[in-house]
This record gives C-alpha cells, structure tokens and sequence, in this order.
C-alpha cells in the first residue's frame, strides 16, 4: 500500500515539476520598475546568441553573438499577434499568419511590411532595465 502511495505521488509529481518549469519560463525573473519599465536582472541571465520572449513585457530580448542588447516589440506589425523567438533559425516569427522577422526586428517573411519596433533597454545599477511601449 505504502508503494502504490509512493509511485501515485511520483507520478503525480511530474506534472507538477513540468509546470513549475514552464510557468518559469514564462516568468523569468523581470519585476515592474514604474510605468512601463521592467527589471531584467543582470546580464549574465541572457546567453549570447539568443533571444527570451518577456511575456509581462510583450518584448524580445536578444543578446547578440557579440554580447550587445537589442529589444523588439512582441507584437506582430500585421495584425497584432504575439510573436515568438525560434533561437535555432535565429528568427521571430508569427503563427497567425506566417510573418518573421530577424533578430534586428527586420521583416523576412511577409504579410508583414514593418519592422518591429525597438524598445529602449539600459543598464543601471548593474541591471538591465526595459523600456516598453506604453499600452
Ligand atoms: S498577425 Fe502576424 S502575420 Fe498576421
């Protein structure tokens, strides 16, 4: 009986560990800091060569090859969809309808005609600070 417990608890554990995971993911450690303006922590937390979708932001934080910092919009410039990054073709694209875009926010693939737009992002303290659009 004790074993049967035990392997329900298991079993019942590994939903709970995956979610735990993915609710991180999509929370990852940025704190509001006034209107419009989020704290992301120190860059050590952004790998080179990739880029992070900050949900409570709707931004795209990429960390280029050569360290530097660039923030996009995650808003779709056709119609308004959440875009999201693919680190592996090194590309954001759009599931509604097809759009992407590159990691400087330039349009590769229509619908879409505009490039993203550009969110300010600096250091201060010794941590990155987002600045987003107000909405
Ligand atoms: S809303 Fe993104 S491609 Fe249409």
């Amino acid at each position: 009986m004790r074993r049967r417990l035990a392997m329900i608890a298991a079993a019942l554990s590994v939903p709970f560990v995956v979610g735990a995971g993915v609710v991180w993911a999509y929370l990852p450690w940025i704190t509001p800091a006034g209107p419009g303006r989020w704290r992301l922590g120190p860059k050590s937390r952004f790998l080179n060569g990739r880029a992070v979708f900050l949900r409570r932001a709707m931004a795209i934080v990429v960390r280029g090859d050569d360290g530097e910092f660039t923030a996009l919009s995650a808003i779709c410039t056709h119609q308004g969809c959440t875009l999201k990054p693919r680190n592996a073709r090194k590309k954001i694209t759009c599931s509604c309808h097809g759009a992407a875009f590159d990691f400087t926010g330039a349009v590769t693939n229509p619908p879409a005609t505009i490039p993203l737009p550009r969110l300010a992002i600096v250091e201060e303290g010794g941590e990155l600070i987002l600045e987003t659009l107000e909405r």
